[in-house]
This record gives structure tokens, C-alpha cells and sequence, in this order.
């Protein structure tokens, strides 16, 4: 089973290619699992676990480690060999290390970790944007035989296939904790005058955190994951994070 939380479609897109070629069923976690995952009970008879999320700062997002510290498991997902599979746009510093400590705090096999790089989607600080489309592409194409040789590790036990980067210490330890403490609240969001209150931001958030205001105008709630789905997905690129947004692109793998 992959079990996957994804923002913007990267994750959705790498844990299909993977379901395909391995065939194990694919579980996309939405506003039921991720607002209440201890009245979750997730179990599978396909002998593993392959948990799917993309990095946030360099780390687990927090949706992700609430959701796989708290979600009821089953005997045979208890029994299970568990795997990581993450998304980043460059790198993913020690997501893993955070991620086996998630596992083995529920007493969990930790059979593997693996990483993509895919197009970025952070654009909430100075210097950070969506890649240029040609790059963005060359990063999915290249995906396709990441993913090949991702399975081909799975069945034959081979090991992890990350991306560390450099600096992951200082990226992981250092920067990720002060991210989740000072830069992920979703008071900053608003939308321009060009958003229509079309209302789609409120029905794709992952969280079920955007509803409409007296204008029908959306309003966020605290129960944000940051994944920028609503700012990524507005057709009118009407939604901001304060001016940080400013000039920034968008994207959205709609694979
Ligand atoms: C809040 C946030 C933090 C991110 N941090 C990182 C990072 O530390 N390293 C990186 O390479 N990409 C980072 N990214 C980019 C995403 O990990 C990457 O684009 C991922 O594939 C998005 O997956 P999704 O479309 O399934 O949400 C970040 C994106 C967001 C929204």
C-alpha cells in the first residue's frame, strides 16, 4: 500500500508511477485522514508500506509526522516492511532520519527510503520560485527512471536512493525546526482583486481549512500544512502569502 499526502500532484504522480509498476494499492490521505488521523485505522495485506510526502524544509512535513504518529494501525500494517518515498525540488537533507524515527517510535520494520526530485513549489521566501517550465519538465521526465529504479530497490532490497544535498545538518537540524516554529502560519495568505470567489480553493485544500468568507471570498483557518495547493491551483493566480508572493510563478503536475 502507498499511503500519500501530496500538495501540488509531484507525490500523486511519483506514488502512481510507482503503484503501477509495483502494484500495491494507493491510499491518498485527504481532509478525513489528516484532521483526525487517530480515528484512522489503516491496515494491508500487501506486506509493506510505503509512506509518500514531500520534503518541507528539508524534513517531514508536519501534517505527515502527526498523521503517521497517530494513525491506528493494524496487525498486518504492524507487521509490515515500511518504506519513505519523498518529493523535493533539490533536496531532502535527513527527511529520512526523521522519518525512521516516526517508524521506530511505533516499533516498525524500516525497510528503505527514497527520493525524486521534482518540479519546486515553494515560492513563500525572497529567492524562492517555481522552476523554469523546461527545467520543470526535465525533472518529470527524469522522474520516470528514478521511480524504475525506486521499485526495482523495493523487490530486491538493495538500499536507499536519496538526494542529501549539501549542508543537510545545518538544512535539517537547524533550519526545519525554526521553519515549523516561525514560517508556516497561514495568516499571510489573502487573495488580490482578482479572485472571483469561485470557491475552488475551499474545495480542493487537503486540510479542509479554506472556507468562504461574507464575500464569499476564502478565508483560511490555523489547520494549514502550507502545501500551497490553493496558491498553486487559483486560476486567476489571485491567492498571496503577504507580498512574499509577489512576481512568483506557479505549479501543478497534473499528471
Ligand atoms: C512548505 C514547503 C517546503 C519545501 N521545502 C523543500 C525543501 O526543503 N527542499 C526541497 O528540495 N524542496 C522543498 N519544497 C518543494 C517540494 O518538496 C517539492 O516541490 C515537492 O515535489 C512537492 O510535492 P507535492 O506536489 O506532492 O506537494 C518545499 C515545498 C513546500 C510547499
Amino acid at each position: 500500500m502507498i499511503v500519500y499526502f501530496s500538495g501540488t500532484g509531484n507525490t500523486r504522480h511519483c506514488a502512481a508511477q510507482l503503484s503501477r509498476l509495483t502494484g500495491d494499492e494507493l491510499f491518498e490521505l485527504g481532509p478525513d485522514e489528516l484532521s483526525r488521523p487517530g480515528g484512522i485505522l489503516l491496515d494491508t495485506s500487501d506486506g509493506r508500506i510505503v509512506w509518500a510526502f514531500p520534503t518541507y524544509a528539508w524534513g517531514v512535513p508536519p501534517v505527515m509526522e502527526r498523521f503517521m504518529s497517530e494513525v491506528a494501525l493494524g496487525e498486518k500494517a504492524m507487521s509490515a516492511r515500511h518504506y519513505m518515498l519523498t518529493t523535493c525540488g533539490d533536496d531532502m537533507g535527513y527527511t529520512d532520519l526523521q522519518w525512521r524515527k516516526i517508524m521506530l517510535a511505533r516499533g516498525l520494520d524500516v525497510a528503505g527510503a527514497y527520493a525524486v526530485v521534482m518540479p519546486n513549489t515553494y515560492t513563500l521566501m525572497p529567492g524562492f520560485d517555481v522552476d523554469s517550465r523546461e527545467l520543470a519538465l526535465k525533472k518529470m521526465e527524469k522522474s520516470r527512471s528514478r521511480i524504475a529504479l525506486i521499485a526495482k530497490a523495493m523487490e530486491e532490497g538493495s538500499g536507499d536512493l536519496l538526494v542529501r544535498g549539501s549542508f543537510p545538518w545545518i538544512k535539517s537540524k537547524i533550519y526545519y525546526p525554526l521553519f515549523k516554529r516561525f514560517c508556516m502560519s497561514p495568516e499571510p495568505f489573502h487573495t488580490t482583486e482578482a479572485c472571483t470567489a469561485c470557491g475552488l480553493c475551499s474545495r480542493i485544500c487537503p486540510l479542509g481549512n479554506i472556507s468562504p468568507g461574507k464575500d464569499k471570498t476564502p478565508v483560511w483557518g490555523r489547520d494549514c500544512a502550507l502545501c500551497l495547493r490553493c496558491y498553486h491551483s487559483c486560476p486567476r493566480h489571485a491567492i498571496a502569502y503577504g507580498s512574499r508572493t509577489s512576481g512568483k510563478g506557479q505549479w501543478l503536475c497534473r499528471k
